[in-house]
């Protein structure tokens, strides 16, 4: 009973930023997100008679503590499914991606964990119903089971049945780019998950920011449609903008950005200046992605190269979606 399965990271052009109900991660609102080629997760799952416990290798060291509970809390869902209770596994899993650090190492790490449980399992579970059980080990890792661009639909029923992701338009519909650009790859302080609780529980902005959302998810699908970057890249670097807005009004307050954050932003800013059309997004990190075309990519990597503070830059096309090996 072992099985591989390989999933890309995504980045959301329109962003998760909280749950309505935390045990079964369910969103507060629908997102939307880009598959990205160059980043991934490959895990391997091997259930086996003889073993007390999971155990969890991550990047070839064996982890324990939170990460470690969430990966052995994870596997718990799908014994319960398979009525398979008390059946452990090895979980070995490479990230090629910096976990934890803004590059959706989450999305990547548990869309693969469930691809590879489930065909373990053997469970012929349909791409939906996988989204779904990806979900409830992290939110944004259900948009990983597709390529191209992907929508979480939020759904409205208590019991999560009807909220999963759903191709919008597949991997070869539109060459844009992503740039992902490194300021550091250290842990961050405050992961995703608590960020998000703090601003629902507290922000004074968090209405102002759900309010607009089903606007912005109706006019990015269109622009999607029409492959209209300018309107694509303008609603998807606002909606990050209206985010990390949220993260001011908490209590206590937080931001995720660095000066070196916002040179890049001033980067991008400039190059439009310059009649380049570039447009950034940040997840929960300091780390800057810039979405841009194929042909401006000399110009845009000069110029990200050169700002204050970038360590690398990491060019990745639009990802497919969750592959078995
Ligand atoms: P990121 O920005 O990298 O997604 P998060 O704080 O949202 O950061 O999530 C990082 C957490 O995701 C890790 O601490 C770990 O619990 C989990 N994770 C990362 N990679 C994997 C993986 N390959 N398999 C299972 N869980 C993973
Ligand atoms: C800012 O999916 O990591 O990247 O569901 O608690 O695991 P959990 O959170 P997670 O949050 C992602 C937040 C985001 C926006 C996004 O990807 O949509």
């Amino acid at each position: 009973m072992r099985a591989t399965a390989k999933a890309h990271t995504n980045i959301a052009l329109i962003k998760y930023w909280g749950k309505r109900n935390e045990e079964i991660i369910l969103p507060t609102n629908s997102s939307l997100s880009v598959t990205l080629d160059a980043f991934y997760t490959e895990t391997t799952v091997h259930f086996k008679e003889e073993l007390e416990r999971d155990t969890f290798i991550l990047n070839d060291q064996e982890i324990s503590g939170v990460p470690y509970d969430q990966v052995t809390n994870y596997l718990e869902l799908f014994r319960s499914y398979a009525d398979q209770k008390g059946l452990f596994a090895e979980v070995h899993s490479l990230n090629k991606v910096p976990t934890a650090a803004g590059f959706a190492s989450s999305a990547s790490g548990f869309a693969a964990l469930a691809g590879a449980t489930a065909k373990a399992l053997q469970l012929n579970l349909d791409d939906t119903a996988l989204s779904r059980f990806t979900r409830q080990g992290s939110g944004s890792a259900c948009r990983s089971i597709y390529g191209g661009f992907v929508q979480w639909e939020m759904g409205t029923l208590a019991d999560g049945s009807d909220s999963y992701a759903i191709p919008i338009a597949p991997q070869d519909h539109w060459d844009i780019r992503v740039a992902a650009v490194v300021l550091t790859a250290k842990e961050k302080d405050v992961s995703s998950r608590v960020g998000m609780k703090r601003t629902v529980d507290t922000s004074a902005f968090y209405d102002g920011w759900l309010e607009t959302l089903p606007r912005d998810l109706e006019e990015i699908k269109e622009g999607i449609g029409r492959r209209d970057f300018e309107k694509v890249g303008a609603i998807a670097e606002a909606n990050c903008l209206k985010m990390h807005a949220t993260t001011l009004g908490a209590v206590p307050p937080f931001t995720y950005w660095q000066d070196t954050t916002m040179s890049v932003m001033e980067t991008v800013q400039q190059l439009r200046k310059e009649g380049i059309s570039a447009y950034f997004t940040i997840d929960a990190g300091p780390n800057v992605k810039v979405l841009y075309l194929p042909e401006d990519e000399e110009k845009v990597m000069q110029k990200l190269q050169a700002t204050n503070g970038v360590t690398e830059v990491i060019v990745s096309k639009v990802g497919e979606g969750i592959s078995y090996l």
